[in-house]
């Protein structure tokens, strides 16, 4: 079996348009495709602050859960029942999120590699996730809470693991006893711990993890949330009574789909198609697939001299530092953990050592990537800059994952692409503009907020600021220097700009 390879397929079209669509809308700032981890992280404290309001009226008993929630959600309308509805609808929104921020992960292709962390920790979260859910729906006793809990018993007998049928723990009403309703409250507020530590262990591996939307976006969001509470209030379908079965219920689709897809298959068949998802979700980072990963970046000690710009760079924890190992005078040294690292080349764009501005011809630099040494893109670059003819010379440099550079390519343009724009030291900038008389440099990436290895374009920005080690120097003329970032969607708007960037270099020159 092969891993479907969608780096450039038209899923990965669509998804580009589509968020492109969405930064028209929103700005890339609060594309909200942007932030589906972080919105779930925002969903789940909604969940955690309505859920202990609620808690703080709910009561547990057989006689008792109904009547309660009926108190919250219609004596105390104007608060209890908005968090309820808010509890319903955030709880709704993360699963959408969840689905999304999936099928995003996996349409960019972001789950192989160093990456199987993230993705096979995200599987527990979506049982997990489901498990509180449904077991959320139980709580309020009506009849779409006897619908979830019998389907779900007769569901779980198909099970080998309970030595009776848990259904008919539930058929009748004076069988059904209190412990029950302790044990799903109990339940109900004990899984959202283990979402949290899953949650914890799911971003263990990424440096700076966005966990907060931006607070707009956070705003607009509960905002959204609480006019629907308003205007359609979660209300609960009438009291359980088990001696008469539920007809006619609503159900809630992003939960409860399982149900009536019990209603067709077997308990089997839908057993089989769950652990068969999961088990699939789980082998995939490892499924054969055209994706090659170069190898990954290595450290060279004897120009280390362990200031850690290479770790506040690291997208994904993967260089530590360590007490210094070979009696130079330095106290650390830079350390890759190989299994973390998904050879994005930030670490040799951050490297003080990575520079241009050295005379042996094979230099080798702290940490380098090895199939892309510093000392090659040097050769690579001065070559290409030699063949430029004409005015307006550009030097592009670009990324693997953006648009395509390949294609801007012309006497007057030579192009440099490298795994993330990143990965580029601005002395390379300095090196190109003054020692190798190009006009202008232009550097183009992943759209904004939308770093395909996470922070690489925040990072050029930053050193292209001076806000960032290692900075390009105040000398550099400005001027000289473009940004644009773009997607391989956006190859219009970037052709554009290149000649817009050649004609202000044309007016410059006269
Ligand atoms: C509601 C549950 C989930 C939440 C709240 C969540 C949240 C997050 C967050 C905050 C990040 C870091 C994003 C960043 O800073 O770039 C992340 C990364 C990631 N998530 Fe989730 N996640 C959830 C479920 C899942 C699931 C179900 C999967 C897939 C099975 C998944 C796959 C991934 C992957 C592969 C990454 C790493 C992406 C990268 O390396 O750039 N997540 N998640
Ligand atoms: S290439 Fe460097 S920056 Fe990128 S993940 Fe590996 S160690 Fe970290
Ligand atoms: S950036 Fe370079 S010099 Fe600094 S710790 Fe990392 S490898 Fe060593």
């Amino acid at each position: 079996m092969t891993a479907p390879d969608l780096t450039e397929s038209s899923a990965r079209k669509a998804l580009l348009r589509l968020e492109g669509i969405l930064n028209k809308i929103f700005g890339n700032d609060l594309n909200p495709l942007y932030y589906l981890g972080a919105l779930g992280f925002c969903f789940f404290w909604v969940l955690v602050v309505s859920g202990v309001y609620l808690y703080g009226f709910y009561r547990t008993g057989i006689e008792l859960s109904y009547p309660s929630v009926e108190y919250i959600t219609n004596e105390q309308w104007y608060l209890g029942g908005v968090m309820r509805s808010l509890h319903r609808y955030a709880a709704d929104a993360l699963v959408v999120v969840m689905v999304l921020h999936l099928l995003r992960e996996f349409i960019l292709g972001r789950y192989r590699g160093a990456r199987w962390f993230s993705w096979v920790t995200g599987i527990p979260l979506i049982w997990l996730i489901y498990t509180s859910g449904i077991n959320g729906y139980w709580m309020p006793w009506d009849k779409l809470a006897q619908y979830a809990t019998v389907a779900t018993m007769e569901w779980l007998d198909w099970l080998p693991i309970f030595s009776g049928p848990l259904s008919q723990s539930f058929i009748s009403q004076e069988v059904l006893n209190d412990r029950f309703f302790s044990l799903i409250s109990f339940s109900h507020a004990t899984i959202p711990l283990f979402v949290l530590f899953f949650l914890w262990i799911h971003i263990l591996r990424i440096s700076y993890p966005v966990v907060n939307p931006r607070r707009k976006l956070v705003v607009g969001v509960l905002l959204a949330m609480l006019v629907l509470a308003l205007v359609k209030p979660a209300l609960s379908q009438g009291p359980a009574d088990m001696g008469i079965e539920p007809r006619n219920i609503g159900i809630d689709w992003f939960y409860l789909f399982i149900y009536p897809l019990l209603d067709v298959w077997s308990a089997g068949q839908v057993w089989a198609l769950v652990i068969g998802i999961s088990l699939l979700l789980g082998v995939l980072p490892w499924l054969p697939s055209r994706f090659k990963q170069i190898p990954v970046a290595e450290v060279n000690l004897k120009y280390c001299s362990g200031c850690g710009f290479c770790v506040a760079d690291c997208p994904y924890e993967a260089v530590v530092m360590k007490p210094r190992s070979d009696g130079m005078h330095f106290t650390e040294e830079a350390v890759v953990v190989p299994d973390r690292c998904v050879s994005c080349g930030i670490c040799a764009g951050s490297c003080p050592s990575s520079t241009p501005f050295r005379s042996e011809a094979n230099y080798v630099s702290g940490i380098e990537m090895p199939s892309l040494p510093i000392s090659g893109l040097r050769a690579a670059m001065m070559n290409d800059l030699a063949k430029l003819t004409g005015d307006a010379r550009v030097m592009v440099f670009g990324c693997d994952n953006a648009a395509d550079i390949g294609k801007l390519r012309s006497a007057g343009v030579a192009v440099m692409s490298l795994p993330c724009t990143a990965m580029l030291p601005p002395s390379f900038i300095e090196y190109a503009l003054r020692e190798h008389q190009v006009d202008g440099v232009f550097i183009t990436g992943c759209r904004e907020s939308d770093c395909y290895h996470r922070m690489g374009g925040l990072w050029t920005e930053q050193r292209l600021a001076a806000k960032r080690e290692p900075r390009l120097r105040g000398r550099t003329e400005h001027g000289r220097i473009r940004q644009f970032w773009a997607s391989s969607a956006d190859f219009r708007g970037l052709t554009q700009e290149l000649e817009s960037f050649r004609a202000t270099l044309r007016d410059q020159a006269e």
